[in-house]
């Protein structure tokens, strides 16, 4: 919790956190009072926006056979109020990230709703341990007003033979014995606990009369106000190509832009020599092979069957990053057309380059460190920052348009073959585009609106498909529902082994808001000062 508040102040961008203002009510209900603490009374932790801070210092201990926690809450600001919510456990191998049932990211409504934090402990071991809840509520998106609570529990598991549904009183009944502490502590825990909610109840009680706002039971958690990044392009990768040399801002789509492109850097067939067939798809091929006798190449072309429409979106899509002069970019060198034959792509590639989607996948097991990916991740937003100073928008991050070298060094690249090599990735609803809809944001998906923070989005995306060694996102959702599920608040959920640092930058790139979603400039500076904390103790 506390090196992701420092990332996040470190970066000083997306997060603002500021008096308690805006209104809204956060509570255990009598209910839930009496389920932990054999109270029967609300326990709020925020009572018309005002925050009850020894209420929220107060680590309530949660008995072995309590497997949930709930909490209710309330906007009273007229309107719902967007929040994010972040669970970190001290021990994950005893007590599993546990689930919440509603979003992770969403909006508190207005009328009163009771979530639950479900608690699993995988009965490895006996052990107490920590849970932090951390949720931020933004009072106001404009002034992005932002409240966060961190509240702590100590939840005790036993250990146990069966680990499913461990938590019955017929199983707590026959680990009793093997752990006596554990009961002691949670029933002195209990009593403390009475003592302590007997006192914050009758102090909450009393600021219910007619002083009503009493300052001292408002804390104001953080303070700060919202401030751009300052960074300019000087922190960027230092480019290899000349100073002079530039993406051309004309849109390729435009058919003399794309001849003057191609007319540029035709090469000879003759000196294009094919050795290996790296990825085939219905009508796409990549090829190994060298360019002149001297330089290895990557090619892509398309087989003997395929359209004219297939031919034609080669050359267009492959050209959309010509000209791209960037040590993290991949673009096209050379391309060759002849006459009745396909166009050959050629880029400059060594002979380990490998696509990175499918080195993610190789069944080999591979893992990579929190370290790797945040290296890579950061090479790519340092890319796609190149690609939008130059006012150009990539429109298909994801990890299939990468490549990766065998020192692990990444280039994003086009998106040319793709729909043909990947065509899991791609759907069509309804109409005849074949969309990446998984990686779309919700304009995109919805209205076709392209822009910096729609890219933001599907990098949002890529991050996670490193975290998962390139599963398929939301792989249990129709491509068809995609719309409806981002809409009510649904997103991809933290990967496993996912430090809540890199999911919270994740998570900031998928906000409904495009205003609120990180630039690539943020994105950068976020990842590369997260990679310098986790590399300063190795
Ligand atoms: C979450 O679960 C709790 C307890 O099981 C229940 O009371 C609550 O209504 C649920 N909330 C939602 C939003 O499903
Ligand atoms: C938070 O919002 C309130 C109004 O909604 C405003 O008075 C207050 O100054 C804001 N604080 C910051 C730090 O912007």
């Amino acid at each position: 919790m506390y090196k992701m508040r420092n990332l996040l102040q470190l970066c000083g961008l997306f997060l603002l956190l500021s008096t308690a203002y805006g209104s809204f009510n956060l509570y255990l209900n009598e209910h839930e009072t009496m389920r932990l603490l054999g109270l029967s009374a609300e326990l709020y932790y925020v009572r018309e926006g005002l925050i009850n801070k020894y209420a929220l210092q107060f680590t309530v201990p949660v008995a072995a056979n309590i497997k949930d926690i709930s909490f209710t809450w309330q906007s009273l600001a007229g309107k719902a109020l967007p929040y994010r919510i972040n669970i970190a456990t001290s021990d994950p191998i005893v007590l599993p990230r546990p689930s919440l049932n509603i979003s992770r990211i969403g909006e508190m409504p207005q009328e009163i709703e009771t979530f639950a934090l479900d608690m699993k402990c995988s009965g490895v071991r006996s052990s107490e341990v920590d849970i932090t809840i951390s949720i931020e509520v933004t009072l106001n998106r404009e002034t992005n007003n932002v409240t966060e609570l961190v509240f702590t529990r100590k939840k005790i598991c036993l250990q146990s033979e069966v680990t499913e549904d461990s938590t019955d009183s017929t199983t707590l009944f026959t680990t009793i014995p093997k752990r006596p502490n554990a009961v002691i502590t949670f029933i002195v825990g209990g009593i403390l606990a009475m003592i302590v909610v007997a006192v914050f109840i009758s102090i909450a009680y009393c600021a219910r009369g007619p002083a009503k706002r009493k300052p001292h039971l408002s804390q104001p958690v953080r303070t700060s106000s919202f401030q751009r990044l300052q960074t300019h392009s000087s922190s960027l990768a230092p480019s290899i190509c000349p100073t002079n040399a530039t993406l051309p801002r004309s849109k390729c789509s435009e058919p003399e832009e794309l001849h003057r492109r191609i007319s540029e850097i035709t090469v000879q067939r003759c000196r294009v020599r094919l050795s290996s067939l790296l990825q085939e798809g219905t009508f796409g091929r990549v090829y190994r092979g060298t360019y002149n006798e001297t330089q290895d190449v990557i090619v892509k072309t398309v087989g003997q069957q395929a359209s004219q429409m297939q031919v034609s979106l080669l050359l267009q899509e492959g050209m959309n990053l010509y000209g791209a002069c960037h040590v993290g970019i991949l673009s096209v060198f050379g391309v060759s057309i002849e006459d009745h034959t396909a166009p050959f792509l050629l880029y400059a590639a060594d002979n380990n380059t490998k696509n990175l989607k499918v080195f993610l996948q190789e069944p080999i097991a591979r893992t990579l460190t929190t370290i790797q990916i945040v290296k890579m991740s950061s090479q790519l937003a340092s890319a796609v920052c190149h690609l939008h100073a130059h006012g150009v928008l990539h429109k298909d991050i994801a990890t299939r348009n990468c490549v990766i070298d065998d020192d692990l060094s990444v280039k994003m690249t086009d998106n040319s073959l793709s729909r043909d090599l990947f065509p899991q990735d791609y759907h069509c609803l309804g109409d005849r585009e074949n969309r990446p809809i998984k990686w779309l944001s919700l304009e995109a998906l919805s209205k076709k609106q392209f822009s910096e923070a729609s890219d933001a989005w599907a990098f949002g995306v890529l991050i996670w498909e490193l975290c998962t060694l390139a599963k398929q996102p939301y792989i249990d959702i129709d491509a068809f529902e995609m719309e409806n599920y981002l809409r009510d608040g649904y997103r991809l959920a933290q990967p496993l082994n996912c430090p809540d640092e890199l999911f919270t930058i994740m998570a900031y790139c998928w906000a409904v808001s495009i205003l609120e979603r990180p630039t690539f400039q943020q994105l950068q500076f976020c990842l590369q000062d997260f990679y310098n904390q986790l590399t300063r103790y190795v």
